[in-house]
C-alpha cells in the first residue's frame, strides 16, 4: 500500500514513521509513505501557499492553486482510492474506518493548517474528511500521522501473531481485556489466578468477560457482537 501526504510542515512527519512498527512496515516494503511539502507548489518565489480570508476575520486560508496543482500532479502518477482531508469538522475516525482504508491501494492525505483549506478544494478534490477527535490541533500533520499509523499496522505482515490487530480494542466491538506480565506477585498485588491456570478455554472466557465488563463500564453505547 502507498500513502502520500501533502503537508505544510513535512518535518513534523519525519518522527512518527522513523521508528518501530511503521518503520518495519516500510523496510519490509509493505507500506510506502511519501511526504510532499506543499511549498513545492507555492504560487510565488516567497513560498506563498495561504492568503487572507474573504469576508474578513482572523486566520489565513490555504489557497486553491497550490493544493489543486499538488493533488493533480500526484493523481497523474497514480489513482487514489480516496483523497482525504484531515480536519476537526470531518467524520470521526474509528477502527472500522481504519480497517476499510487499509484495504486500499493508494491514499492521498492532505494535512491542513491555519484556518483550513479553501472550500472549493474540499468541494472539487476531497473525497473524505476525517477528524481524529473533538478537539482542535494546530495542524493536520499529527492527525495524518495518527491515520497512517492506524492504517499501516493493519496491513498483512506488519504485525506478527503476538501483536495481531485482531485482538485490539474495537475490532470486535469490545475494549481489550487487562494484561499482566511477570512477576506473578508485585508488592502483594497478584495476577488473576486464572491467567496462571494454563487452561486456554478458561482464560479465553475470562478475557471475554473482562472485555464485556470494561466495555459496559466505559463505553456503554459501543456496538457489541
Ligand atoms: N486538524 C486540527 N485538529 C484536527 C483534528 N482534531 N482532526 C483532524 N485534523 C485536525
Amino acid at each position: 500500500m502507498r500513502i502520500d501526504i501533502i503537508s505544510v510542515l513535512p518535518e513534523l512527519l519525519e518522527g512518527p514513521f522513523a521508528h518501530s512498527i511503521l518503520k518495519r512496515a516500510k523496510e519490509k516494503g509493505l507500506l510506502e509513505l511519501v511526504v510532499h511539502p506543499l511549498r513545492k507548489w507555492a504560487v510565488n518565489e516567497y513560498g506563498q501557499i495561504d492568503d487572507y480570508q474573504y469576508g474578513g476575520g482572523a486566520g489565513m486560508v490555504m489557497m486553491c492553486e497550490p493544493l489543486a496543482n499538488a493533488i493533480e500532479s500526484l493523481s497523474g502518477e497514480r489513482k487514489y482510492a480516496e483523497v482525504i482531508y484531515m480536519t476537526p469538522d470531518g467524520e470521526l475516525l474509528n477502527q472500522q474506518m481504519a480497517n476499510t482504508l487499509s484495504l486500499k491501494e493508494n491514499l492521498l492525505i492532505i494535512s491542513g493548517h491555519y484556518k483550513g483549506i479553501d472550500e472549493r478544494i474540499r468541494g472539487h478534490f476531497i473525497t473524505k474528511e476525517i477528524s481524529i477527535g473533538d478537539y482542535v490541533l494546530s495542524g493536520g500533520e499529527l492527525p495524518a500521522a495518527v491515520l497512517a499509523d492506524a492504517i499501516g499496522r493493519l496491513l498483512p505482515g506488519v504485525l506478527n501473531d503476538e501483536t495481531s490487530a485482531l485482538f485490539d480494542s474495537f475490532q470486535d466491538g469490545l475494549l481489550a481485556p487487562p494484561v499482566y506480565t511477570r512477576p506473578a506477585e508485585f508488592r502483594g498485588w497478584k495476577v488473576p489466578e486464572i491467567l496462571l491456570s494454563g487452561d486456554p478455554n478458561k482464560i479465553a472466557d475470562w478475557r471475554h468477560d473482562e472485555s464485556v465488563k470494561k466495555t459496559g463500564e466505559r463505553r456503554p453505547g459501543m456496538q457489541q457482537d
